[in-house]
């Protein structure tokens, strides 16, 4: 979906409600972003959970896990032209060509994890590729569960211009003894994933209310 066909809001008045079911066969790209670099990641399973309830029983919703380990770390130095490194560059496309994101945070120290924040500000440098985008939040972390990385996030995205589904959040703590994640951190506890797939069916129904599909 390009963000030139998005049309206002007033001339579809018939599309406004929250449901799917008339728009469930146009595709959405999600662009997944995991803020934990971590092998056996619990965010990461997260997301690698949600690619494949997607495949499974969300028609029209596709997720790509866009990897932000390559990303070096911002310096407005590495900008030459208005270009971006390569890998920033490659990056930034991807978040442009998203209809939504969804971010998997861990906490670090209260707040969002250097490296996502990190991925944030380069995909934020001119032209902004964040602006207008729908997004979901979900946390996997110590005993808050994330809840303030994820609030940092939205704070963030004021000044981004995302969009945030409010409804519903999903907060994992991930203390022992472990029954949610397996040691190289999947998700193995189901009422996880059916809380996850409702995170996932709103950011839908958001997209499609934003962009008219
Ligand atoms: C530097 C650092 C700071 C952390 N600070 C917090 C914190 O403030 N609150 C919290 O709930 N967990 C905190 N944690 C725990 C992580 O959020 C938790 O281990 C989480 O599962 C990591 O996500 P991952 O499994 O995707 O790597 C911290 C971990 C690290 C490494």
């Amino acid at each position: 979906m390009e963000v030139s066909k998005r049309k206002r809001r007033e001339e579809e008045p018939e599309m406004a409600s929250n449901s799917v079911s008339n728009q469930a066969q146009a595709q959405i790209k999600v662009a997944a972003i995991c803020g934990s670099l971590r092998r056996a990641s619990r965010n990461s399973g997260l997301i690698h959970c949600a690619i494949e309830i997607c495949k499974e029983s969300i028609p029209g919703m596709k997720i790509d896990f866009i990897d932000i380990e390559p990303l070096p770390f911002v310096n407005v130095d590495l900008e030459k032209n208005g270009t971006y490194p390569p890998v920033v560059e490659a990056f930034r496309q991807k978040i442009l060509e998203a209809d939504c994101v969804l971010f998997a945070s861990p906490e670090y120290n209260y707040s969002v994890s250097a490296p996502l924040k990190n991925a944030i500000d380069w995909a934020s440098r001119p032209p902004n590729v964040w602006a207008d985008k729908a997004a979901a939040i979900v946390s996997a972390a110590g005993g808050s569960g994330g809840q303030r990385s994820q609030y940092h996030i939205r704070q963030i995205g004021v000044f981004l211009d995302l969009h945030f589904i409010n409804k519903p959040e999903l907060f994992i703590a991930a203390k022992p003894p472990q029954t949610i994640f397996d040691n190289d951190g999947n998700v193995i506890d189901p009422d996880v994933k059916e809380r996850l797939k409702s995170v996932l069916l709103s950011l839908q129904a958001f997209t499609l209310r934003l962009d008219r599909k």
